[in-house]
């Protein structure tokens, strides 16, 4: 059979690392999740008891309409008002299957096939695939410590003619994030070129100095993507949304119709629960957790020599450059899981130029978890390079 060319993109690094976590596991290996961004918690009880009482109450589950049950539509809208202080009509929200659907449903609608698209490198290694599978030109800006790894009005000024802009803040993997100023200027800078402004706001509520601000607390002519996967500890329920602008509503409701005709309505029922005051209360604890286990690990990692530790703003990672004399992060990471049993995923995820040197590590697991994930990598890091490598290789 011929396979199509857009549909060839490299694949979601994390992902193949947390399978062959997966097959360590089933064959009697303890391991320690660090690769994948999933909090350790899962869902908060009132969700749980929200679908437990749905189906118990005999509910049919058949379709929802496409753009989501009106109750969970106007409960977000409830959060814009709450957590920002900005009136977002809830006709304008459109919940969708994770955010990962939003990004579908964002550069389907504003972006025809060779439009091309700002995202920063390092940076969530989706965006590019998936605008490389709708043949979408991901302009790839290369940012770093110096612009706290986040794009600036003069990182889109050279990168030629530009149609959008995706921004993530905090994010990931660096856990940066764009404060009002800088969000003011990336806005302008688009007003100016002509480009479609998408805020991936995944990781708003994970934030340990400042909130994180929302674009649309400065314009409405933005798409926002949010979702139930991080903050409210909800990955495989797969229930996210997004803000529109009003001018977009219909097309995106098309789209959604057609695609996917709705969202999983019993994620939706678990959201509405998680949005309830014992579901947002059971969430806003999380925080604390996050907070003892980035204060775990980052001073962790700059004792056995990790260079150029990314700030962690917010979000659970710490991406950082490998201690001098460790070559390639895939190769370390290889032999991280092989023979210390801890799952990171390497910086060629994120940065397909620049992240051989680098790795990513999770810190949404148990704080237990985090300590003897860092006790395992320190021995492997006292160890030294040579010799490990030689092992593993002889592995
Ligand atoms: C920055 C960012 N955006 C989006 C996603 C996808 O999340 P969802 O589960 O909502 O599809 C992730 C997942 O890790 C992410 O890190």
């Amino acid at each position: 059979m011929k396979i199509s060319r857009r549909s060839q993109t490299a694949p979601f690094i994390a992902m193949d690392v947390l399978a062959e976590a997966g097959r360590a596991e089933a064959a009697g290996r303890h391991v320690i999740h660090m690769e994948v961004g999933e909090p350790a918690h899962g869902a908060p009880m009132a969700a749980r008891e929200a679908v437990a009482r749905a189906i118990r109450d005999g509910a049919g589950l058949g379709y929802t309409s496409g753009l989501g049950l009106p109750r969970l539509r106007e409960a977000i809208a409830g959060l814009y008002a709450a957590r920002h202080g900005v009136a977002v009509d809830p006709a304008r929200v459109v919940v969708t299957a994770g955010s990962s659907a939003g990004f579908v449903l964002s550069f389907l609608a504003l972006f025809d096939a060779g439009a091309r698209v700002a995202i920063a490198d390092p940076g969530y290694p989706c965006y590019r695939n998936i605008l490389q599978a709708l043949d979408v030109v991901p302009v790839r800006l290369a940012a770093g410590p110096a612009t706290r790894f986040q794009p600036t009005p003069a990182l889109l000024a050279g990168a030629g003619p530009l149609d959008g802009l995706l921004v993530a803040s905090p994010a990931n993997p660096t856990g940066t994030m764009i404060d009002r100023a800088e969000m003011a200027a990336l806005i302008g800078f688009c007003e100016g070129a002509g480009a479609s402004l998408i805020s991936d706001e995944i990781y708003h509520g994970i934030t340990y100095d400042a909130p994180a601000v929302s674009a649309l607390e400065l314009t409405g002519e933005v798409v926002v993507i949010n979702s139930f996967s991080k903050y409210h500890a909800m990955t495989g329920w797969r229930v996210g949304w997004m803000v529109v602008p009003e001018g977009l509503l219909r097309t995106v409701q098309n789209l959604a119709q057609n695609l996917f005709i709705c969202p999983p309505h019993l994620g939706q029922i678990a959201a509405l629960g998680a949005l309830s005051p014992e579901g947002e209360a059971e969430v806003a604890g999380h925080l604390a957790h996050y907070r003892a286990n980035r204060a775990a690990l980052i001073p962790a990692l700059e004792r056995m020599g990790f260079r150029d530790i990314a700030p962690a703003d917010g979000a659970f990672y710490a991406y950082a450059r490998l201690p001098e004399g460790w070559g390639d992060s895939r190769e370390f990471c290889a032999q991280l899981l092989a023979e210390h049993g801890v799952a990171a995923t390497p910086g060629l995820d994120f940065d397909p130029e620049r992240g051989a040197g680098t790795v990513r590590f999770s810190f949404a697991r148990s704080t237990a978890e985090i300590e003897e994930g860092i006790d395992r990598l320190s021995r492997m890091i006292a160890d030294g390079p040579r010799r490990g490598m030689a092992a593993a290789r002889a592995g």
